[in-house]
């Protein structure tokens, strides 16, 4: 195999116009071979932009010059389409949520373990390096014993006609930001938590939910919270608090890559705010993802059987807060 990872863009979508194309683009272990849309003036379009053939999506599954698919369509979508990837003999970056659940996924997963592919989730909040300075500080006792994470990502009401407002696309703001704070508990604290409690407010008119709050406890008895919504102010941020101390982390989930991270440690008698450099989390997700395919890691490989059990497991935890929520 060439040097680079040649991939093709299944949907002509918004993130992957802001972030994840020029993230190919700026990545020496990838390239750009095809871009697909519903719409061949949409496909055309991208093309010019970011270079590739312009394509529609079956097509797209055919190429001889195409190793691994990146997929951001609507979620409801991911299932049946990144089935289709695998099968073709395709690696596959799926856009977070994996698809709309724990059922859903795990047939991801199966799907991906007979075809002997890579399978990836595309959470790139995990690919900034500030989470493993925080595990750091955390497991260094600078906050003494952790009891409590909350986690917290909310954004203003969305355009009419977005895809999170639309039920049978898989909309809701459980499954488009919830999943951030629920991730990052279990990269924290460990995927055995346990949901226990819960509310989702439901938009009557859309049927779906816009906003909600999940309660959990964790296997060693850490209580965590995740709070969501399209309709607040914009909040993307976590605080672990233990029993000496506090770590706040601002724009914890989306930051830009020019984003010098702040980390707030509050203790008792005084507060130490340590700037970290900025971290680029979609080339670090794409570069991960290149990198794992040249080495010839699948589904198979056991780091990627853990990072998909996690993967199954945040779909079992938003499972948990469908079924609990009031
Ligand atoms: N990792 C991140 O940070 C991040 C950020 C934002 C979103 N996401 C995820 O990425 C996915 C896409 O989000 P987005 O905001 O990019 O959405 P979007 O702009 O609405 O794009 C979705 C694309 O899917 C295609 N599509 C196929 N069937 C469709 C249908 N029936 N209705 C609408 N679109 C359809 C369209 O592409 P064509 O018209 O070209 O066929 C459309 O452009 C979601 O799963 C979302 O959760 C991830």
């Amino acid at each position: 195999m060439d040097e680079r990872i040649r991939f093709g863009v299944l949907g002509c979508s918004s993130v992957a116009r802001r972030r994840t194309m020029p993230a190919i683009a700026a990545c020496p272990q990838a390239t750009l071979s095809a871009v697909a849309s519903r719409d061949p003036e949409k496909a055309k379009a991208f093309a010019a932009e970011f270079g590739g053939a312009a394509t529609g999506y079956a097509e797209l599954l055919e190429r001889d010059d195409v190793d691994a698919v990146y997929l951001p369509l609507p979620t409801a979508l991911h299932g049946l389409w990144g089935a289709r990837v695998l099968a073709a003999g395709k690696h596959l970056l799926v856009e977070k949520p994996a698809t709309t659940d724990a059922e859903g996924t795990r047939a991801l997963v199966r799907a991906a373990t007979t075809a002997d592919r890579l399978l990836r989730e595309n959470f790139t909040f995990a690919h900034h390096p500030q989470h493993a300075t925080v595990a750091r500080l955390v497991a260094d006792g600078r906050i003494g014993h952790l009891r409590t994470f909350t986690g917290e990502f909310c954004f203003p009401p969305l355009p009419d006609g977005d895809i999170r407002y639309v039920p049978r696309l898989g909309g809701g703001s459980l499954l488009d930001a919830g999943v951030y704070p629920l991730r990052a508990a279990q990269l924290l604290l460990g995927d055995d938590l346990r949901v226990v409690g819960g509310a989702l407010r439901m938009d009557p008119r859309r049927g779906v939910d816009v906003a909600g709050q999940a309660l959990l406890v964790s296997a060693d008895g850490v209580f965590a919270s995740a709070q969501f919504g399209f309709q607040h102010a914009y909040g993307s941020r976590y605080t672990l608090w233990g029993s000496s101390g506090r770590i706040v982390v601002d724009r914890a989930f989306t930051p830009a890559a020019t984003w010098s991270p702040v980390l707030r440690i509050e203790q008792q008698d005084r507060v130490e705010e340590l700037t970290l450099p900025p971290g680029h989390q979609f080339l670090g997700a794409v570069a991960s993802f290149a990198g794992a395919v040249l080495a010839g890691r699948t589904a198979r490989h056991p780091e990627e059987q853990a990072g998909l059990a996690s993967m199954v497991r945040t779909a079992e935890l938003v499972d948990a807060v469908r079924r609990t929520a009031v």
